[in-house]
């Protein structure tokens, strides 16, 4: 053992870095100079063997020697790589000319566009906007809404049920005891979402379609403050004053109940074939919260009122950009949502 030793490793180890003429050359060459099997490893193994005052020298040498080969082959391995890509380069045809890809951006739907714009009206004017659940249970949807099982007007929204019992929510009204029941009273609130009706699919129903409730608790209100908040919305919403009126209308849950129409934004009230040429337009339901709603949420009718609405938001979407078949609304056709961008 002695450093004419390390001159041969050496020797060998740089000629044959020097040669490799591919990656895996290089890895089999790691394994065979700096490997646990490797020469550097049996060459540091058998310094021990050494006398005493030889050990230090040869050790230092064989540092330096195992640090040469690692910077060969890491050169080495640059060189190759390099190599490949400019040979790579090389053979590459590439055709300037050529169309690029074009990346397309998408476009809010309108339904999120009106949405988010009936929340900023709403919340300026002091309401939260609340969000609560697509399934519901029957109490939510149903009784506490002072539609009891045996009530005919169970009938006049056709429901999804679940398997589980719970169903889809016909409307957003259950929204209403929920958030009775969430925060104290006096509050204002709307909600937004989702509804879906086991109903025949025409140009004006969907199965599945969008309304806002409206729900304003407080000691004393009347259908004037409800009139004139139905008003100021839908000015805000259409950007010029708009007209409404009351019909008696029938929702279990609200007494008095009313059906409000609008002025027809198509025609503005002269009449046209939207409107049916009466110059108005069925919009929303409406009405005082009945006092069994109350009850329900655990209010005290004789200290607590409130008045509460729900619109249909595809709608209004329709009657915004004059769509005439609510099915493009949900059809998710992109040459119809790309006119929305
Ligand atoms: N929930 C009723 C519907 O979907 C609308 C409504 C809400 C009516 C609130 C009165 C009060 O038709």
């Amino acid at each position: 053992m002695d450093l004419s030793q390390l001159e041969q490793v050496e020797h060998d180890a740089l000629a044959a870095v020097g040669s490799a003429s591919a990656e895996d050359e290089l890895r089999e060459l790691e394994v065979r100079f700096l490997g646990k099997k490797g020469s550097i490893t049996s060459l540091t193994r058998s310094i021990s063997e050494l006398p005493k005052d030889q050990r230090g020298a040869f050790g230092k040498a064989t540092n330096i020697l195992k640090r040469a080969i690692v910077d060969a082959i890491e050169a080495r391995r640059t060189q190759l790589v390099e190599g490949n890509v400019s040979a790579e380069l090389e053979d590459m045809t590439f055709d300037v000319t050529l169309p690029g890809t074009v990346a397309t951006a998408g476009t809010m739907h309108p339904l999120t566009q009106v949405q988010e714009q009936v929340e900023e009206i709403f919340s300026a004017m002091g309401y939260y906007v609340l969000d609560y659940p697509e399934v519901e249970d029957d109490f939510h949807n149903f009784e506490a809404l002072n539609i009891p099982s045996d009530h005919p007007a169970r009938d006049m929204q056709d429901t999804f049920w679940l398997k589980s019992g719970h169903l889809l929510r016909t409307h957003t009204s259950p929204g209403q005891i929920r958030a009775m029941g969430e925060f104290e009273a006096p509050f204002r609130a709307i909600f937004p979402g989702k509804v879906f009706r086991y109903e025949a699919v025409d140009a004006s129903h969907e199965h599945t379609f969008h309304q806002v409730e409206g729900l304003m608790i407080d000691r004393e209100v009347s259908v004037a403050h409800l009139i004139s908040s139905m008003t100021i919305m839908l000015s805000e919403i259409f950007g010029r004053e708009v007209t409404v009126r009351l019909r008696p209308g029938y929702f279990p849950f609200v007494e008095p109940g009313f059906e409000l129409d609008m002025s027809c934004q198509i025609c503005s009230g002269s009449g046209c074939k939207v409107c049916k040429q009466s110059g108005w337009l069925e919009f929303l339901g409406c009405g005082l919260v009945h006092p069994n709603v109350l009850r329900h949420a655990g209010l005290d009718p004789n200290e607590w009122q409130g008045w509460a609405f729900g619109m249909g938001l595809s709608r209004l979407v329709m009657m915004q950009y004059g769509i005439d078949d609510i099915r493009h609304i949900m059809g998710g056709d992109i040459r119809f949502l790309r006119q929305f961008g």
